[in-house]
């Protein structure tokens, strides 16, 4: 059998009567049920998911109670008590077999349920015949009903077949869902003021509408859907390990139920399985990621550095994206809520949507499961954002379309220009963060472990200068290794003033400095240390000691550094210090080794940067085609890094194309490698003089203090 959304769209059917539409749609159910023996159908794995023989009887009881009994003259019901079998949550109707006890039901047996849905099929046909137009909408309402529940009893079997020791294979020739022709494009819109929700012609459900105006903000939203190859990136980069990217709940839930991958994934080796309707098989990387919860989609988009979108971007946008329906529904960030001006319908079907409006999250699109034709752009479906049986995965959104951000300008203009570069400072994303760290440690790297020692030893030196009641302001927050080795030796600083661009890795070392120093007035500012402005409140009116270790001036040209060490004056003001840590020049084999160490790590640091442009900006890198490059350029005193292409090719991003010449590179870094008096001219330019000068024993790195020139 093939994935349903191959068959003729039974909504779209408008040829056909809606006494041949019911026929075919219920004959449909008992197609999805075939395959299923009879202990199959009557088995419950949890209580969220029903035995497929409780959804035989449900749908046909839907068209008993609303249709038949009150509409249909001298109908009989079939048996009184499949009223409290089969209701499902309808309190109008009376009481119910608990939801979470339908795998009790061994009897009636499977025979008299479909003994059911024969009579009340037979008594509908004779309504159909005739049916008043009073009734369509709830004909209509009945069939939508039933598509539901056909996805249900496949979401429920392959829930049921996963929890058995033999893998069944619901259906071994189940195809599955197409995969991505895309890369992660980021489409962008404008927004504004905007209509969304169901209105006219056509079946919709009560929840689509009214049709109403809604105000968005200019966003971007990815083309197509997040994969399982990126889902197995975010596993390995610890996504369900650090609490940093989840939401509380979610965190606590990844805790109490042990999560470490989506749903129907099983270990096997290196290797993962996922179990699928048509048994246990191997993970398609290609394929859009299912079966996580909202909480984990949350933490995906959050670890991207993205966001989940909502409802109604992803409607607006639904027309120009790949993947909207078909593949697997799609978790918007949106609470599942009655629409302005929305009210329930009279009667018991009004329990239908309604009464669902609180505490659950609204998923979007549809899946390969899900019937073809029974979704709509418009369509919300909903779930608890704790559940992963349905097939639920994701795309990402992003804040702003027009201005395309730092990123995706630095890169058009970076790889237009001739040769081709890219600013070190997009290094840094989560994955770059934790491999620049991974650089520290590394025996050849020898920059950070030199300046921590000297910077002990001298200590005592930089806190004699220190004045009473300092703001220590740093420029780029680091692990807070360093710093701590500074507020050890200078109690008297009471206020600490990280600048950095991400809040993350703010108030990552924040908390555990707080934590440390607890006189100590902590107050962050997340910006861009380079353009920052003022200071916060609680470190003006002090004198200021500004902290600039690891280097990072010589990530500057000469003309840059000195552009920010004279933005550094004037932030600090003219009674300030500037402690700062650089690298000296020295024999260019042991600087090659830093910055190309034997593990690849570095490697991969440098690389990381096109995984990063095809993941945020949907580029087309192929990573197996470029290799990592450093060299010492001489003339100019540094290292330089590159990316190399290894072969003639053409790469997409947002519509551009680029086009690299075998053994073209994209220059990625410079670090510079100063002489102190190279050093001392570069501070005179940013209006410092030398007041301390240190350098540690080979290999030579120095500290020094600097105050304003007056
Ligand atoms: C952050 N910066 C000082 C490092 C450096 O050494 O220039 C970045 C780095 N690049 C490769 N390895 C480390």
């Amino acid at each position: 059998m093939n994935a349903p959304s191959d068959d003729a769209p039974l909504w779209a059917a408008k040829v056909k009567t809606a006494a041949a539409r019911y026929a075919a749609l219920r004959a449909r159910t008992l197609t999805l049920a075939a395959p299923l023996s009879a202990e199959d159908q009557a088995a419950q794995s949890m209580p969220d998911a029903s035995p497929t023989k409780w959804h035989l009887g449900h749908t046909t009881w839907f068209f008993e109670t609303f249709l038949l009994s009150p509409n249909l003259a001298g109908y009989k019901p079939f048996d009184p008590v499949f009223t409290y079998l089969f209701n499902s949550y309808y309190e109008a109707v009376g009481a119910r077999q608990p939801r979470p006890e339908r795998g009790l039901l061994t009897r009636p047996p499977l025979e008299a349920v479909l003994a059911y849905r024969a009579h009340v099929d037979a008594a509908m046909s004779e309504l159909l015949r005739d049916l008043p137009p009073s009734l369509d909408g709830l004909v209509s309402l009945g069939l939508a009903h039933e598509e539901q529940h056909q996805e249900l009893i496949l979401m429920d079997i392959l829930h049921l077949f996963s929890r058995s020791p033999l893998s069944p294979a619901y259906d071994p020739a189940w195809r599955e869902p197409a995969k991505a022709d895309a890369p992660a494009r980021l489409l962008a819109f404008e927004g504004g003021l905007v209509e969304i929700g169901h209105e006219g012609a056509g079946f919709a459900f009560d929840n689509e509408g009214p049709r109403h105006k809604v105000h968005l903000e200019p966003y971007r939203l990815s083309e197509r859907l997040v994969t399982n190859g990126e889902w197995l990136e975010f596993m390995a980069a610890g996504g369900y390990a650090q609490p940093r990217w989840w939401l509380s709940e979610g965190w606590s839930t990844v805790q109490t139920e042990g999560w470490a991958a989506p749903l129907y994934w099983r270990r096997d080796g290196d290797n993962w399985l996922e179990m699928t309707l048509a048994g246990r098989t191997p993970i398609d990387p290609a394929a859009p990621v299912r079966h996580v919860s909202y909480y984990e989609a949350d933490a995906y988009a959050a670890w991207a550095g993205a966001r989940l979108p909502t409802e109604a971007e992803w409607e607006h946008a639904a027309g120009a994206m790949q993947q909207a329906c078909g593949q697997v529904w799609q978790w918007t960030r949106s609470s599942y809520s009655p629409y302005p001006r929305f009210t329930p319908g009279a009667g018991a079907v009004g329990e239908y949507n309604g009464k669902f409006m609180v505490g659950q999250m609204v998923l979007r699109g549809g899946a390969a499961i899900t019937p073809a034709g029974h979704s709509r752009p418009t369509y919300r479906n909903f779930f608890y954002p704790h559940q992963r049986w349905m097939a639920a995965g994701l795309r990402l959104a992003r804040d702003g379309a027009a201005e395309e951000g730092d990123l995706a300008r630095d890169v058009a203009a970076g790889l237009s220009a001739s040769p081709k570069t890219l600013p070190p400072k997009h290094f840094y994303d989560a994955e770059g963060s934790k491999l620049f760290e991974a650089i520290c440690d590394l025996p050849e790297y020898y920059l950070t472990r030199t300046e921590r020692s000297l910077l002990e030893d001298i200590a005592p030196q930089l806190a004699a200068r220190i004045p009473d009641g300092a703001a220590l302001v740093e420029f780029g927050s680091g692990a807070g290794i360093k710093t701590r080795i500074l507020l050890d030796a200078a109690p008297q600083i009471e206020v600490y003033a990280p600048i950095d661009i991400s809040r993350d890795a703010l108030d990552e070392a924040n908390t555990a400095l707080a934590a440390a120093y607890p006189d100590l007035t902590i107050t962050a500012l997340a910006e861009d240390f380079t353009k920052a402005l003022d200071l916060p409140a609680a470190a003006q009116r002090r004198p200021k000691v500004g902290f600039f270790p690891g280097s990072t001036i010589g990530n500057f040209t000469p003309a840059a550094a000195a552009a920010f060490l004279r933005n550094a004056r004037d932030l600090l003001g003219p009674q300030s210090l500037l402690i700062i840590g650089f690298d000296l020049a020295k024999d260019a084999g042991v600087v090659e080794a830093a910055y190309d160490d034997p593990a690849g790590v570095t490697a991969a640091f440098n690389k990381n940067l096109l995984k990063r442009l095809n993941r945020e900006l949907g580029a087309d890198f192929d990573l197996a085609a470029f290799d990592h490059r450093a060299m010492w350029n001489a003339a100019e005193s540094r290292i330089e890094m590159h990316l190399v292409s290894l072969r003639g090719q053409t790469v997409h991003i947002g519509g551009a194309a680029y086009r690299f010449a075998p053994g073209e590179t994209i220059h990625t870094e410079n670090a510079y490698k100063f002489t102190p008096q190279g050093f001392a001219a570069i501070a005179g330019q940013g209006g410092w003089r030398v007041v301390q000068a240190h350098q540690s024993p080979d290999p030579a790195f120095a500290i020094y203090v600097l105050a304003p020139e007056t």
